[in-house]
């Protein structure tokens, strides 16, 4: 899997900077090719000499090679890296990145990667669970940069707690597992309603909801990764996808992402129901805008919109994958079971409006997966690592029910 890949590895300035030496021995090892870029701090923990005959590149730390003056394009290596591994990650890289503060070459590349991100952060404990470094956590994997956790263990200070960058074997294992997920979607069509409903009362005036299309759009995101074709029929929303290989259809009514739906799901290898559909519509649109002063009450009539989920499940065929979300506020998962089944759908999404940081608008969620045969919860994380989850999840739907089929045919 990473065979002939181009990584970029950044080291930043932590006494875990010694360890990024055999992080880079077990890349190089593994096939890749590396390219080592540290920040000036980092050399005071573990020198180029160290590092370039290991990767057998010079490494990049400044923007200008002094004797030369040759330019070192953070250009360049962005758009040539595969992957990008920041490993340790110290509390400035890390404030530096979420903020955009590129002041050094390690950052610059980091802002000019094309590609996947993967953090290892290292510190104290304290500054670990500081406000400010968990705030700039929770931004970087909000922006799709992946964080590896640090582990538990003495640190430095030896003080005994959470900070301890994680072991180059466990990092090397996040690569492997970036490089298989990657391309695991390959050749594969997948379709999404995403966002709200508008739902016409006059010409300039209508009935919709808080969606804002975030995490429909974090697995059109993940899937497009994953080498995917995806298309969502995305109701109105402030934000679209930065994938531009992802094929956004722009609709505003219940109607009008019924029919692009119908159209699209019919084609999808896996289909998902992200949208936050209006249940109901007025009975007609006013032609002219309606006027305040005409009368001093009004009522509105409305009749029921279409279950766009329930009728395009109607024609699923073999082969297909079809999810759903359900926001529930009692007997969640009973509900989420009994949509399964009504809906014919393979999976559905749970989302706990309960816990704080899920649901609408925000940039996290929590959600529990539910198939015919299994729940399983999910902590709170970024709605990009949930939708990881989910689409984890799909694919080991599809490879179970690949297997059963195999099963059939083999006893036929
Ligand atoms: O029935 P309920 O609204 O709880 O179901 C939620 C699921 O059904 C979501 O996947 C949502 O996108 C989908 N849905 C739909 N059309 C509707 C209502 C819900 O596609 N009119």
């Amino acid at each position: 899997m990473i065979k002939g890949k181009h990584i970029v590895l950044g080291i930043t300035g932590g006494i875990a900077a010694y360890k990024s030496a055999i992080l880079l021995r077990l890349l190089i090892k593994s096939g890749a090719e590396v390219q080592v870029v540290m920040t000036p701090a980092a050399k005071e923990f573990i020198t180029p000499v160290t590092l370039s005959p290991l990767s057998g590149k010079p490494v990049v730390s400044d923007f200008f090679a002094a004797n030369t003056g040759e330019w070192h394009s953070h250009v360049d290596l962005g758009l040539w890296a595969d992957l990008m591994v920041i490993a340790p990650c110290t509390a400035s890289t890390l404030g530096k990145m979420a903020n955009g503060i590129a002041d050094n070459m390690l950052v610059t590349t980091y802002l000019s990667a094309k590609e996947h991100v993967m953090v290892a952060p290292a510190m104290d404990l304290d500054m670990y669970a500081s406000p400010s470094t968990q705030r700039n956590l929770a931004t970087l994997a909000a922006d799709g940069v992946e964080i590896i956790e640090a582990a538990e263990g003495e640190l430095a200070s030896h003080l005994v707690g959470k900070g301890r960058m994680a072991e180059p074997e466990e990092i090397l294992k996040r690569v492997e597992a970036f490089f298989a997920r990657k391309e695991d979607m390959k050749g594969m069509k997948v379709a999404l309603t995403v966002g709200p409903t508008y739902e016409k009362i006059d010409p300039v005036r209508f009935i919709g909801n808080y969606s804002s299309g975030k995490m429909g759009f974090a697995i059109a995101e993940e899937c497009a990764a994953r080498g995917a074709e995806v298309v969502a029929v995305s109701g109105p929303v402030n934000a679209y996808p930065e994938n531009p290989s992802i094929r956004i259809i722009k609709v505003e009514s219940a109607l009008e992402m019924e029919a692009a739906a119908k159209e699209e799901f019919k084609k999808a290898d896996v289909g998902i129901f992200t949208a936050a559909v209006a249940d109901y519509r007025p009975e007609v649109c006013a032609d002219q805008k309606i006027k305040r002063e005409a009368t001093d009450e009004m009522t509105i009539r409305l009749v029921k919109n279409p279950d766009i989920a329930l009728n395009v499940s109607k024609e699923k065929e073999k082969g297909q994958t079809f999810v759903g979300f359900a926001l529930e506020t009692q007997d969640g998962e009973a509900n989420a079971q009994k949509k399964l089944e009504k809906k014919n759908l393979d999976m559905v999404v749970l989302n706990s409006l309960a816990d704080k940081g899920a649901g609408f608008r925000t940039d996290t969620n929590k959600v529990t997966i539910i198939t015919r045969d299994r729940n399983v919860a999910f902590p709170l994380k970024s709605k990009r690592e949930v939708a990881a989850d989910i689409v984890d999840m799909i694919m080991t739907h599809r490879a179970a029910a690949d297997g059963v089929a195999d099963e059939k045919n083999t006893a036929k």
